[in-house]
C-alpha cells in the first residue's frame, strides 16, 4: 500500500494534470484518504469495521471525469479500469461483462490479485441506464444496477481462469452527465426560504442547496439501493475559456507541450501567440464537448506544418499568429518575423 497521502497532497498532485474542478478534487481527495485509512484500519483489526464509500462524479462531457480518476489511480499507484454502464446493458450476460471488467483490472495489476483488489473501477454513463433495456439482447438498466450493486458492496467474483477476486476494497467511482439535474434540484430543494444573516450561514445554505439527494438521482432511473451505495457525490463544471486555455498549455501533458517537444526533436521551435489559444478555446466552447475538442482543433491547425517539416530541414521555427492564418515557417537564423 502506498504511504498515506494527505488530501491536500492528493489535490496538489491532481492539479498537475487536471485544471480547475477544485471542489471535485477536494471531495475526491478526502474520499481517497478515508478509503486508504479504512483499509489500513480494517487490516489492523482496530475493532471498528469501517465501511466503504463509493463515489459519484457528475459533470458534462469532456470536463475531466475520466482524467481525474485516471490521474488519481496513477498518483496512488493502483490499477485502474473504466467501463461504460451503457455497454453493460447492451449485453445479455451482464455477469460475464462484469467479470471481464475485473479481469482487465487484474491484467492492469500484472496478474497480481492482491493489487487488483485495491484498484479503482470507473463506471461511466450510469445516468443513461434508465433509457436502456428494451432491446431483446439487452439487460435492463435496473438489472445492471443490481449487478453493479453487488460488486460495489463487496463480493467474491470468479474469474475465467478460476481464481477469485474480492471486490470489498475496490473503489468504485461512477460517472455521468446527469443532464438537467439542476432543473430537478431547483424543484426539490427547499432550504432557500430559511432566513439567514448572510456570511457563513449563507455559504452553508448554498452548500445544502447544491447537495444532490438520492431521490434526485431517481429521476435518472437510479434505484435507491444503487444511489445509496454512492454516498459521496461531487460535481464537475463546464470549463470556461480561461480554463480551456490553461488546459492547452499548463498540464504536464498539455497539447502545446507535446507539439513543442515533437517539433523540437526535429530541430524546430514552435511559437504560438497567446491569442491563438483563446481562439481555440472559443471554438471548443462552440463545439460543446468540453476540453475534448481541443486536441482536434489543435491537430488540424498544425497539420500542414507537421506535413512540411520533415521535407524541409531548413525550417527552424514555426510561428502561429492566428488560428485563421497559415502558420509561418521560418529558417532558424531569422530572428524577427
Ligand atoms: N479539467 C481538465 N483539465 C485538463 N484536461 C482536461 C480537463 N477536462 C478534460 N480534459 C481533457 O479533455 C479530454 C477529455 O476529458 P475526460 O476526462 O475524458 O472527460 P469526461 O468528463 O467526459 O470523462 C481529456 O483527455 C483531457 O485531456
Ligand atoms: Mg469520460
Amino acid at each position: 500500500m502506498p504511504a498515506l497521502l494527505k488530501p491536500s497532497e492528493i489535490v496538489r498532485l491532481l492539479s498537475e494534470h487536471v485544471i480547475g474542478q477544485e471542489p471535485a478534487k477536494r471531495t475526491l481527495a478526502v474520499a481517497i484518504y478515508a478509503h486508504f485509512r479504512r483499509m489500513a484500519m480494517n487490516a489492523a483489526e482496530s475493532g471498528v469495521e469501517l465501511s466503504k464509500s463509493n463515489i459519484l462524479l457528475i459533470g458534462p462531457t469532456g470536463t475531466g471525469k475520466t482524467l481525474l480518476c485516471e490521474t488519481l489511480a496513477r498518483i496512488l499507484g493502483v490499477p485502474f479500469v473504466t467501463a461504460d454502464a451503457t455497454s453493460l446493458a447492451q449485453t445479455q450476460f451482464v455477469g460475464d461483462e462484469i467479470e471481464a471488467i475485473l479481469h482487465r483490472l487484474v491484467d492492469r495489476a500484472d496478474g497480481d490479485i492482491e493489487r487488483a483488489q485495491r484498484g479503482i473501477v470507473f463506471v461511466d454513463e450510469v445516468d443513461k441506464l434508465k433509457a436502456i433495456g428494451d432491446g431483446a439482447r439487452a439487460t435492463s438498466g435496473e438489472s445492471v444496477q443490481h449487478a453493479l450493486l453487488k460488486i460495489m458492496e463487496g463480493a467474491p467474483v470468479r474469474l475465467k481462469d478460476g481464481r477469485h477476486i474480492d471486490t470489498t476494497n475496490i473503489l468504485f467511482i461512477c460517472g455521468g452527465a446527469f443532464v438537467d439535474l439542476d432543473r430537478i434540484l431547483s424543484r426539490t430543494h427547499s432550504f432557500g426560504f430559511i432566513s439567514t444573516g448572510g456570511g457563513d450561514d449563507r455559504k452553508i445554505l448554498e452548500r445544502l442547496n447544491a447537495r444532490i439527494k438520492p431521490t434526485d438521482l431517481r429521476e435518472f432511473g437510479l434505484i435507491p439501493e444503487f444511489a445509496g451505495r454512492l454516498p459521496i457525490v461531487t460535481r464537475l463544471h463546464d470549463l470556461d475559456r480561461e480554463m480551456l486555455v490553461r488546459i492547452l498549455t499548463e498540464p504536464k501533458h498539455a497539447i502545446y507541450r507535446q507539439f513543442r517537444a515533437m517539433l523540437a526533436s526535429d530541430g524546430v521551435e514552435l511559437r504560438i501567440e497567446p491569442v491563438v489559444f483563446e481562439q481555440i478555446a472559443e471554438l471548443a466552447i462552440e463545439y460543446k464537448a468540453g476540453a475534448r475538442s481541443l486536441r482536434g482543433i489543435f491537430e488540424e491547425m498544425m497539420s500542414d506544418v507537421m506535413y512540411a517539416v520533415p521535407d524541409n530541414p531548413g525550417i527552424g521555427r514555426v510561428i502561429v499568429h492566428s488560428l485563421f492564418e497559415q502558420p509561418k515557417l521560418a529558417a532558424a537564423e531569422i530572428k524577427a518575423v
